[in-house]
């Protein structure tokens, strides 16, 4: 299979335009969600372990969906431990049957997408829409893993030499990695990082965000049955604590992270001051994204594609929309438009099809964006302030926030709150370098029919996934390989031909013939 070419598809997906797919569909969630959610645990060798369970609470009513049995220290030192022992024979199994494993695990999951959705939606309150693009992008990862390990691990790359001498180039697995996964893509990024080292060859103990257990066990279990070996895939449920105990430890080889920028920097910091071999970090983090806008730009396209991109998701995306830099002719034009596009959005529990925005994650997030709309409130700033619905669960209306300049902004606020700057023709320059100054580099858009503008931007700010004339989440695997730079990660590119290099080692064998 070639890397983006016609041989290799991604999931078709769900149409939800057609009344029967709709209704097959509901009528598979609603059959999962009729019985408990398999427990989540930790599982060491397969076998499931854990402290005394503690409920998991949906954050669309607050109520328990389940119980996890998390790791604790000592179980956290075991996983890695296990996984240690596990590493030996899967890195000699070969690339193609590591692939195959990947395959047979996307298939199941399609097959299994009744569970999967349902614990999407109550575990994650995603919106059914969410929670498909979702599992697509579970299954594309998987299987464009799966074609790249066949590509480059399989057999090892011949090189040039002089007459006499053979060289080759080996791809394989460097040792236990270590798996840290964010609550806000519980299946795609949690096993999007499994996916990919463990078909490079390392064995993985996984650490999925304290709010998304059930789902990250789930998918563990289905891993196991599609082939991966019970020794070589570990599941250590937990939080920060757990998290930081296997980052600590001497067996890790290396170390895949997707969160914040802050929990980032700590663990590269207890990386670097270890003894023993330099263990790299695959970081992919947090964003102030930003998208220009011009005079020249189609309000219309630029109302939805800003909507989408700021309260699709509840915000809740890395790669969503955080700051509108829009030039000052039009700005009234297009907020206008943007509010109204905003006011039609509605609220509420995401299991009912026609609800666009769901609730934030938990009590925590919820409490923080609570405390940043109120400061801006009570500086003036506040735009446009969606209605919470009053529903029990985390709910935070989408808002918009009138800043003065960019550097204003100074953090990342994870949900629905939209940032809007203007800026005067002829200062495109200025806009540029402030928004380089945040040191943030994950996704960027703009809306400009002028060319060189375009050009300008791109070529001036180093964001890593730039959207032009459209709306800037949901990169697809690929396609738009996905990964940002500065504070917003180490630059690996998650869907891209390049990422899984990151997870191995290369060696180069010389031999005089
Ligand atoms: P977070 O950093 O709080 O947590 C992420 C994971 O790290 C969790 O599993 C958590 O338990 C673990 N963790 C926390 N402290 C730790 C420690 N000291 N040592 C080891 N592990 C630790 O982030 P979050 O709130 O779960 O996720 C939201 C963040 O993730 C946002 O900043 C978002 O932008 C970012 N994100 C980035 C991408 C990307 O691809 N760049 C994708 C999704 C989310
Ligand atoms: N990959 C996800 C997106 O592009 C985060 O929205």
């Amino acid at each position: 299979a070639d890397m983006y070419g016609a041989s290799r598809k991604n999931s078709a997906g769900v149409e939800l335009g057609y009344d029967e797919s709709l209704t097959a569909l509901q009528a598979e969630i609603a059959a999962a969600s009729a019985k408990p959610f398999p427990a989540a645990t930790a599982l060491i060798d397969g076998k499931p372990e854990g402290k005394s369970p503690r409920p998991v609470l949906s954050p669309i009513d607050g109520k328990p969906i389940g119980t996890v049995a998390e790791a604790d220290e000592a179980l956290a030192e075991r996983a890695m431990l296990a996984a240690k022992a596990g590493f030996i024979a899967w890195s000699r199994t070969p690339a193609r049957t590591r692939a195959a494993a990947l395959r047979k695990a996307a298939d199941l999951m399609e097959e299994r997408r009744g569970l999967l959705l349902a614990l999407l939606q109550a575990e994650a309150g995603k919106t059914l829409d969410d929670a498909i693009s979702e599992l697509r992008e579970t299954v594309d990862f998987c299987r464009y893993y799966a074609a790249e390990a066949e590509a480059h691990f399989a057999t090892p790359q011949v090189l040039p030499g002089p007459t006499g001498e053979e060289n080759r180039l080996v791809l394989r697995g460097r040792g236990p990695f270590l798996c840290i996964a964010p609550w806000n893509f519980p299946l795609a990024i949690f096993t999007g990082q499994v996916a990919a080292a463990l078909v490079a060859g390392n064995s993985v103990v996984a650490k999925p965000a304290p709010q998304t257990p059930l789902i990250a066990t789930v998918a563990v279990r289905i891993l196991h049955e599609a082939g991966v070996p019970v020794t070589a895939l570990q599941l250590a449920p937990g939080g920060g604590d757990v998290g930081g105990r296997l980052v600590a430890h001497p067996a890790v080889a290396g170390v895949a992270f997707t969160g914040s920028t802050a929990t980032a920097r700590h663990i590269n910091r207890t990386l670097a001051a270890k003894d023993g071999p330099i263990v790299p970090l695959i970081a992919e983090t947090g964003g102030l994204n930003a998208m220009i806008v011009d005079a020249t730009a189609l309000p219309e396209q630029v109302s939805d594609d800003v909507v989408t991109s700021a309260f699709r998701s509840a915000g809740q995306r890395c790669s969503a929309l955080r700051l509108l830099v829009v030039q000052e002719d039009v700005a009234d034009k297009v907020l206008e438009m943007i509010t109204g596009a905003a006011k039609e959005l509605k609220l509420g529990d995401p299991r009912q099809i026609d609800v666009h925005v769901g609730p934030v994650i938990d009590a925590p997030a919820k409490q923080r964006l609570d405390a940043h709309v109120a400061a801006m409130r009570k500086l003036g700033r506040l735009e446009w302030a969606g209605t919470e619905p009053a529903l029990g669960g985390t709910y935070v209306a989408p808002h918009i926030v009138r800043l003065d300049k960019i550097g204003d902004l100074a953090q990342e606020h994870f949900g629905p709150i939209l940032h809007v700057v203007r800026w005067k023709a002829g200062e495109l320059d200025k806009v540029i370098d402030q928004i380089d100054s945040t040191g943030y580099g994950l996704t960027l858009g703009v809306h400009s029919r002028i060319e060189t503008t375009v050009a300008r931007v791109a070529e001036r700010l180093s964001a890593g996934n730039v959207y032009v004339n459209r709306n800037i989440i949901g990169a697809v695997v690929g396609v738009q390989p996905f990964g940002g730079h500065g504070l917003s990660g180490t630059g690996p590119k998650a869907g891209g031909p390049h990422y899984l290099a990151r997870f191995a080692t290369e060696q180069t064998v010389t031999v005089n013939t």
